[in-house]
């Protein structure tokens, strides 16, 4: 089975990333062929600093290979190394309705924002489909927010096959329902849009503030706290902490006695602690870039033999060539 998805390097990966994408696509290596690749294409609707693209595209590369993605295992890759994948978006794209485009959440969030639309933005799950249908993708996993452009994705795939004959896997989509939706530190969804985001990779001392600046409520330390449960840094303590550790901090949040500085502080060291592995292996990657730019190219070099085969047989079904 070959389980594809993309990363978007549009900014600096954060803990709520990491649980509902990073963690789950490294276990995923163990169920089939993982192709992941960094998503610098789809990148340009939203950035257009190449200084920027450059160092969020090396980001993303050391965070995933310091959180586990293994090279031996898994192809991995930068997506604009594979220039092939824009020529298939033009195959494809001469078959998609332009009101299958139109529809896109995604575009009409970035309409609805005053975004000027443009070229790029429209054809935006035109180049998701052909990242999938490039690499004959059976399983794609994706956050719920993607669920519509793997829609998009097999009713083009479908469109395609009709035309010209049989060329395409249709894909599976896998939407990530079960992984936790990571509070920010507002409260809301960890989002890079709210700013309210703890990256997993960031400074000791900036990290410690964010966290330590956590606003909790105005009871006493003493008072009992029924809703500990609920409590912002109970919840990312279940994250990074052991479980039994967890309850504990919970239990006697909810007992009395434990004042919110002190478990806020707890909260940052197995924050710390958690990634200090990965950490440890990043701070190794970076000092080692001609390795990680071999990782890239050696990735692009076996995903090009598959997407060289699909393409050709896309072009034969259609009469180019
Ligand atoms: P952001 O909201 O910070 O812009 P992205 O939209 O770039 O993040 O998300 C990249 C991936 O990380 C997606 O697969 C998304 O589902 C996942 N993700 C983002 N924020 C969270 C969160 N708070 N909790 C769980 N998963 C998240
Ligand atoms: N659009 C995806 C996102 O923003 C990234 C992406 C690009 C992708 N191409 C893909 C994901 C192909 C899965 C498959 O998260």
């Amino acid at each position: 089975m070959r389980i594809l998805t993309g990363i978007q390097p549009s900014g600096t990966l954060h803990i709520g990333n990491y649980f509902g994408a990073i963690k789950p696509a490294v276990e995923l290596q163990q169920r089939g062929d993982a192709f992941y690749f960094i998503a610098d294409y789809h990148s340009m609707t939203s950035l257009t600093d190449p200084a920027a693209r450059r160092k969020n595209t090396l980001g993303v590369a050391l965070d995933f290979l310091a959180c586990g993605l293994d090279p031996q295992r898994s192809i991995f890759w930068r997506q604009s190394d594979i220039p092939e994948v824009c020529e298939l978006a033009w195959l494809i794209g001469t078959l998609t309705p332009m009101g299958l485009l139109e529809r896109a959440h995604s575009y009409k969030d970035k309409l609805a924002k005053g975004i000027a639309p443009n070229f790029g933005l429209v054809a935006y799950p035109v180049l998701m489909a052909a990242d999938i249908l490039l690499y004959d993708s059976n399983l794609v996993p994706v956050g719920r927010d993607q669920k519509q452009h793997l829609e998009i994705t097999r009713d083009i795939a479908v469109k395609f096959n009709q035309a010209y004959g049989e060329t395409f896997v249709i894909p599976e989509p896998e939407i990530r329902e079960d992984a936790a939706t990571v509070p920010g530190l507002d409260g809301q969804k960890m989002s890079k849009s709210y700013g309210n985001t703890i990256d997993i990779f960031g400074d000791e001392k900036a990290a410690r503030k964010k966290i330590m600046g956590i606003v909790m409520d105005s009871r006493t330390p003493q008072e009992p706290k029924p809703d500990a449960g609920q409590n912002l840094a109970i919840q990312l303590l279940r994250l990074v902490a052991p479980a039994d550790v967890a309850r504990d901090f919970e239990e006697r949040l909810r007992a009395g006695g434990l004042g919110y500085g002190d478990l806020k502080k707890a909260l940052f060291e197995h924050y710390w602690n958690f990634f200090a592995g990965a950490r440890a292996r990043r701070a190794e990657l970076a000092a080692n870039l001609d390795y990680v730019n071999q990782v890239l190219a050696d990735g692009a070099r076996r995903a090009r033999a598959v997407a060289a085969q699909v393409l050709t047989r896309a072009r034969k079904a259609c009469g180019i060539e």
